[in-house]
């Protein structure tokens, strides 16, 4: 086994698989080298640890948050489970298929207590600069404690990158937006639907946020939503109230004009317009430089930095998959930072890496992606001991999913699945999620009277 000193940026989920995957090897007798889990906020989850602020925190720095109230799991539970934790363990009872946030926050923050993981996190403090230095085969890693500001160099000989891709907001210009009357804001800042009741809000994107905010802020009262998309429309059958029209043009007053010559008053704007991959913190040739894809380039395994491997990054791909997908690729880094799996030569990094950008160019459709992603993920599954999982059944239930919003998108959260991890079926949910405002653990774990 090799020794070795292991930096973690980020307590998301994706570093909380970590530390939960070397906790696992540590139940298994073997010897850990010195981990520390760098996390800025002071508790863990990432995005999941709903925050109610926005811009910056209270000590000044970037709020990470770009979570919501009403936020429900916008794909089924089944999809995300641990094959190490299931719901059933955590629960200790089948619960339905699309959970709020503060039951899902639950479920990880279970996992991670369970696992000894909070020894291992420094919270509270913010990674800065991580440089290589070429003759030593080391990483300085310079941290700041936020409350404090107090500085601190450490050396490392790993670095593993959980800092998540979903909290640096893109944010595109659009002509006349500096003389608009009313809000405008980054699905990053949307907090809370309720203040839109009675507005005539427009929406700029066509992906989940987009289709999220504006079927949230339509149950909580908006009085009409405009979806405007660059690319191509979502084409579901929208409830009443929720229109699809192509890129907004410009505003002008309070007036939107939109590329096809059509144009409406409105009184609200939300860019749901995604999100910039940004690590401020990494010199440059440790950065990883890509858009939201399936496939980030510069990765072997979709993990290990080409340029440098023993930079791993975890989490950087387009999600279909989520927190399993990220216990894969954490098991499999353990096992390197164990000595366990040994990369191979370069030029035989680059080929696989190829192989695998190559066919994500070609993926055509949302089925396609939901196999390449479900064939990647079990690449990965098959060199470690990660538990078994039904990967087969994942990615029919990703299939299924994809049919049940094109027949309902406001009706989808109410289907149930199967765990693939121990095939408990869930029950439906008390109430129908068009009809359930209130998004507490209380209230969705209460039983049916
Ligand atoms: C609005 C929204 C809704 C979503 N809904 C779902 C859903 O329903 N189901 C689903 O499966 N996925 C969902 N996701 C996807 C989400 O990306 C994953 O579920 C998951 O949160 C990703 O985990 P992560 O650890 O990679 O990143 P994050 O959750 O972003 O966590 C990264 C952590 O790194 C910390 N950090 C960042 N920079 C530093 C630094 N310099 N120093 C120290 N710490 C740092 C942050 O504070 C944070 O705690 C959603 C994403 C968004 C934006
Ligand atoms: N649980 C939930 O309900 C929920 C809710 C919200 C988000 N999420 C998660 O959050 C993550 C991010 O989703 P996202 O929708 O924010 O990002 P995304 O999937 O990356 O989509 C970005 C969208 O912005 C559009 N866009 C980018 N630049 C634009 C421009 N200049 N003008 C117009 N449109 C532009 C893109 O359009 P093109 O198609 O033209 O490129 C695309 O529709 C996903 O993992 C998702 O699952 C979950």
């Amino acid at each position: 086994m090799m020794t070795g000193k292991i930096a973690i940026i980020g307590a998301g989920p994706c570093g909380l698989s970590q530390l939960c995957a070397f906790a696992r090897a540590r139940e298994k007798g073997g010897a850990l080298p010195e981990i520390v889990c760098f996390e800025k906020q002071s508790d863990w989850g990432g995005l999941w640890n709903y925050t109610w602020r926005t811009g910056t925190d209270e000590h000044g720095e970037p709020v990470h948050g770009s979570m919501y109230r009403f936020l429900w799991s916008n794909g089924p539970k089944e999809c995300l489970e641990f094959a190490d934790y299931t719901f059933q363990e955590h629960f200790g009872r089948a619960i339905p298929s699309f959970p709020p946030r503060e039951v899902l926050f639950d479920y990880i923050a279970g996992r991670a207590e369970k696992s000894g993981a909070r020894d291992m996190i420094r919270f509270g403090s913010a990674v800065r600069r991580v440089e290589w230095d070429d003759a030593a085969g080391k990483f300085r890693v310079a941290s700041a404690n936020v409350q404090t500001g107090a500085e601190n160099a450490e050396v490392f000989d790993y670095v593993v990158v959980a800092s998540g891709h979903f909290s640096t907001p893109n944010v595109p210009h659009f002509p006349g937006v500096e003389e608009f009357a009313g809000r405008v804001l980054h699905a990053h800042d949307f907090r809370n639907a309720e203040e839109f009741a009675g507005k005539r809000l427009l929406i700029i994107g066509s992906s989940y946020s987009a289709e999220d905010i504006a079927l949230q802020c339509k149950k909580y009262g908006a009085q009409s939503v405009t979806v405007s998309h660059r690319t191509a429309p979502m084409g579901f059958k929208w409830p009443e109230g929720i229109e699809e029209v192509p890129l907004l043009s410009r505003l002008e007053g309070t007036r939107a004009h939109f590329k096809d010559g059509s144009s409406r008053e409105i009184d609200a704007m939300i860019l749901c317009t995604g999100y910039l991959h940004s690590f401020p913190f990494m010199e440059e040739r440790l950065a990883l430089q890509t858009r939201n894809r399936l496939c980030p380039p510069g990765l072997y395994k979709g993990v290990f930095l080409l340029e440098n491997p023993k930079v791993m990054y975890l989490g950087m791909q387009d999600q279909y998959y989520t927190f399993n997908m990220f216990d894969a690729q954490a098991w499999y880094a353990r096992d390197v930072m164990l000595g366990k799996i040994a990369l191979p030569p370069r030029a035989e990094m680059d080929a696989d890496a190829a192989k695998w950008l190559a066919r994500e160019e070609k993926l055509g459709d949302p089925f396609e992606d939901i196999d390449f992603q479900t064939d990647y993920t079990r690449d990965l599954c098959e060199a470690t001991d990660y538990p078994a999982i039904d990967l087969a059944m994942v990615s029919d239930m990703f299939k299924k999913w994809e049919h049940d919003k094109e027949e309902s998108i406001v009706g989808y959260r109410n289907c149930s699945f199967k765990s693939p991890c121990d095939g408990a079926a869930a029950p439906v949910h008390h109430t129908p999620w068009l009809q359930a405002m209130d998004d507490s653990m209380d209230c969705f774990l209460r039983q049916p009277e």
